[in-house]
């Protein structure tokens, strides 16, 4: 009999399979690899890193017909699902532990609400990638010594002694350390080349900027004919003008040079931007053991966070309802022209003119938004009511094509 597999099956299954290295990996990159694509890390076999953090997608979710739906990836126990959307793996590696910044504002720290802050390894990425294998909505491995377990019995021990030692996977060895070295392998992995080529059309045009001596993060309608000819077309640079100006997105998708590379897009910060509740998030549906509350659960972000944390607490309530400002990079990434992605913490919106309209419009009467899903803490100084016109909002969105990797 002859199997009919959709294309959107073909896309999916091609997007979770490890991409041949495109940049010479390091040995400890490499190892990190292995890991993040190994499906037999999760409880029942079958599910890997990659399974929820695409390459064909800039390392999101890698599942249309998720990404149509509710945007909420289901774990490797059947019916199981979290409570967000994957955010990208990729350049994640830039954000800095978690710290409060000079202006009293947190900075940093990885997941949408910063609970991986980098305190305990020194790094938050190293950190995250522990979350996964142990969540139970996730990849579901028992505890630390099942995960080093299943590495010692994978066809790359090898590698992982070779770059942690002799010895190092040895059953008399403390899981724990071992586990935190798997954390630190797949970090490394998630810095490498990788998923950090800077090589999208933006930051060709970037490049160019900066040998002519021009400063990308300074561009306006005054000086933007200066920036003609170096990459972009004359519509992605009026895009860019306005992402710069008007549009106010690069207010918190900043346009600063970290190390030396072209901008991240993110600061990194934190912020409520009244996003609506995603009525059909399948975690609402989920058993009273992961979600007490039911229907009635209300993403809580940053504050839910840090009302769990002794020295943070007094700050919970007004850091409720903020997420932590993603990149950019790779927004519009997908295998072909009309493949859904999903965007915000949970995936409510499934377009980025969607995205840029929400912006512009939230607060202007009759746009028709539902309300946020927290009323608290909501930002009305940088959005809301922009004034963009249909055309500049479509520019916007050009710009944000050119931040996709080749
Ligand atoms: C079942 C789907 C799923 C699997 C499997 C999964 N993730 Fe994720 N990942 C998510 C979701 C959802 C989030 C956001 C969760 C949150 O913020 O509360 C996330 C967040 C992240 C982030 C944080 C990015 C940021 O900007 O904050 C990184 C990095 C990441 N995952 C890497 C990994 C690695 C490494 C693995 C394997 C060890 C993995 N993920 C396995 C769904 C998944
Ligand atoms: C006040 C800070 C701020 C400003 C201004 C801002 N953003 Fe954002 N952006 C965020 C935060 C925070 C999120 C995540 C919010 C959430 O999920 O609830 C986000 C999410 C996004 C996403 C979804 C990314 C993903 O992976 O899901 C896109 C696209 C985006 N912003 C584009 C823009 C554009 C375009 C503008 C300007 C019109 C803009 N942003 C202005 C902070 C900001």
């Amino acid at each position: 009999m002859r199997k009919i597999v959709s294309a959107a099956a073909i896309a999916l299954l091609a997007s979770c399979v490890a991409p041949k290295d495109a940049v010479k990996l390091s040995p400890i990159e490499e190892l990190g690899k292995k890991l993040f694509f190994d499906r037999d890390l999760s409880t029942p076999a079958g599910q890997a890193c990659a399974a929820c953090h695409g390459q064909a997608v800039g390392f999101s979710g890698p599942d249309e017909q998720v990404n149509k739906t509710t945007g909420i990836y289901e774990g490797a126990v059947k019916g199981r699902f979290g409570n967000r959307k994957p955010p990208a793996a990729a350049y994640a590696g830039w954000s800095p532990k978690l710290h409060i910044d000079e202006d009293g504002e947190f900075v940093g720290g990885l997941f949408w609400d910063g609970r991986a802050t980098g305190e305990g390894l020194g790094d938050p990425l190293a950190e995250q990638a522990m979350g996964p294998f142990l969540n139970p909505l996730e990849q579901n491995m028992p505890d630390a010594a099942g995960v080093v377990e299943a590495v010692r019995r994978s066809s790359y021990a090898g590698l992982f002694e070779k770059v942690f030692g002799a010895g190092a996977l040895d059953p008399g060895k403390d899981p724990g350390a071992v586990f935190a070295d798997i954390g630190r392998a797949i970090a490394a992995y998630e810095r490498s080349a990788e998923l950090n080529p800077f090589s999208s059309k933006f930051d060709g045009f970037w490049r160019s900027a900066r040998a002519k001596g021009l400063e990308v993060g300074s561009i306006d309608g005054s000086n933007a004919a200066d920036f003609r000819g170096l990459g972009l077309s004359d519509r992605e640079l009026e895009g860019l003008v306005l992402f710069n100006t008007k549009g106010l997105c690069s207010k918190c998708h900043v346009l600063t040079s970290v190390g030396g590379m072209p901008p991240v897009f993110a600061d990194y910060k934190y912020d409520n931007l009244g996003v609506p509740r995603a009525p059909d998030n399948p975690f609402l549906e989920q058993d009273k053991a992961f979600n007490p509350d039911g229907r009635g659960w209300i993403d809580p972000g940053l504050g839910g966070f840090l009302g769990t944390v002794g020295k943070y607490k007094a700050l919970a309530a007004e850091n409720v309802g903020k997420h932590r400002t993603p990149t950019l990079r790779n927004v519009d990434k997908r295998p072909s022209p009309g493949f859904v992605k999903a965007y915000m913490h949970n995936g409510y919106f499934k377009s980025l003119e969607d995205v840029v309209r929400f912006y512009n419009t939230r607060d202007v009467a009759g746009a028709g938004w539902p309300p946020p899903e927290v009323a608290a803490n909501l930002n009305t100084t940088e959005m809301g009511d922009l004034g963009l016109t249909g055309a500049e909002e479509g520019l916007i969105v050009e710009f944000m094509r050119t931040l996709t990797d080749k």
